[in-house]
């Protein structure tokens, strides 16, 4: 079977490299043919690289060759890769990709292509690396009626978090080991400010609930606030801070949203540590349901782009019918109507804000940690709709708000 790998990078390398290490597995296993990389596309030169004969900087060369049935989109980004994957579609050629901005972005018309062009497009590596979520999600609960997805949907920041938590490292540190590792995005803002774990977070929204979610209408802090003082807190309420991607069901209508979260000790996400990811989807069937394993690096992620290859494989000219509908307007509700307990940290007047608190909040749970400054205190609020929460922290004068995290129950 003929395929062709779109970007010899971090990814499109690793695909490459678990063809070449499994080949003869896949083949008596899986496929009972073998796969064979005919074309590598990148506009890069690779001097000695063992691929480098079949590096092309064209993309027609890949378009036009009737052989090539099954390419692999590992270019990242919108453009090309839209246009690119677009044309395979329309030529009947199936298409897997990595690219979660390409698929959270265009996934509707994506999918659409490929229903009209008898062809498939796949996208297991778009969510969580290795981990198999997509398959999941769309086949084996496909009987629930989903209410929820949440997750730890970024490697980079997850292992900057853990790198924060267990070793005291600044964040600028983590960030660089993270660079070095592979985890990171090739500009890592889209890493730390959530952008990813947003379009994560939308792909799954969009498989669970039915509808494309646009990333626009997710809500998405990213975690470049947060401070060891933080973790120092979360440390002493019993829990650690995570980057959530969650996703709600209200009626037809789905709340969705990226930001940093007090997790207890307690909760299974409170240990997925390093590049790790998890994913929990909760059906009105099945129950709870945690999906683990590593959500970043070269061949974790080729790993899930190579089975999408072979599932490729065993339906050319078939269709394998998953995906989801158009948006809707208005379908994901505003942040401010959600309810959220905060963790508040700020400096001030302590004794006499922790009194006005009480009284604005009602029941609020004060925090303590180690060699604070004097004038710095910290509390959780009660539940309430997060637009309430704001207008009561508005009435806390004459302090400053030094971080603001919302705190949850997964
Ligand atoms: N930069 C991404 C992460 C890569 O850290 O999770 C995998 O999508």
């Amino acid at each position: 079977m003929e395929i062709a790998i779109m970007g010899y990078g971090v990814v499109g390398s690793g695909v490459a490299q678990v063809i070449s290490m499994n080949n003869q597995s896949i083949a008596e296993k899986s496929l009972q043919d073998s796969l064979n990389v005919k074309y590598i596309l990148d506009l890069r030169d690779f001097p000695g690289d063992e691929n480098e004969s079949k590096l092309v900087k064209d993309f027609n060369i890949i378009l036009n060759d009737p052989d090539v049935k099954i390419v692999v989109e590992a270019m990242g980004g919108l453009n090309p890769a839209f246009d690119f994957v677009s044309a395979c579609l329309k030529a009947g050629k199936s298409v897997a990709t990595s690219n979660k901005e390409l698929v959270a972005a265009k996934g509707d018309i994506l999918l659409k292509l490929a229903e009209e062009n008898n062809a498939n497009f796949m996208f297991e590596a778009s969510v969580g690396g290795g981990i198999p979520v997509i398959r999941p999600l769309a086949q084996c609960l496909a009987a629930n009626r989903v209410d929820e997805v949440a997750g730890i949907l970024n490697g980079t920041t997850n292992f900057i978090l853990t790198m924060m938590i267990y070793n005291s490292m600044s964040f600028e540190d983590a960030l660089r080991l993270a660079q070095d590792n592979g985890y990171a995005e090739k500009d890592p803002t889209a890493d730390i400010e959530g952008f990813d774990a947003c379009r994560k977070i939308c792909i799954l929204a969009s498989l669970a609930f039915g509808k494309h979610v646009f990333p626009e209408s997710v809500y998405t802090e990213g975690i470049t606030k947060i401070t060891l003082e933080d973790v120092e807190y979360a440390r002493s309420w019993g829990g650690v801070i995570k980057l959530l991607g969650r996703a709600k069901r209200i009626g037809d209508k789905i709340s969705a949203m990226v930001s940093p979260a007090f997790v207890r000790n307690e909760s299974i996400l409170s240990g997925v540590n390093d590049v790790f990811n998890a994913v929990f989807v909760r059906g009105n069937a099945v129950g709870d349901c945690a999906f683990y394993g590593r959500g970043a690096g070269k061949l974790a992620t080729a790993s899930a782009v190579v089975a999408d290859v072979i599932d490729c494989a065993r339906h050319i000219e078939k269709r394998k019918v998953f995906g989801w509908g158009d948006a809707i307007e208005n379908y994901v509700v505003d942040h401010k109507t959600v309810e959220a307990s905060y963790y508040v940290r700020a400096r001030g007047d302590k004794v006499f804000a922790l009194r006005r608190a009480e009284e604005i909040f009602g029941d609020i749970s004060i925090l303590a940690r180690e060699n604070a400054p004097e004038d710095e205190f910290a509390f959780v609020t009660p539940v309430k709709a997060e637009g309430e929460l704001d207008a009561m922290l508005a009435k806390l004068e004459d302090i400053e708000i030094l971080s603001k995290i919302r705190v949850e129950n997964y």
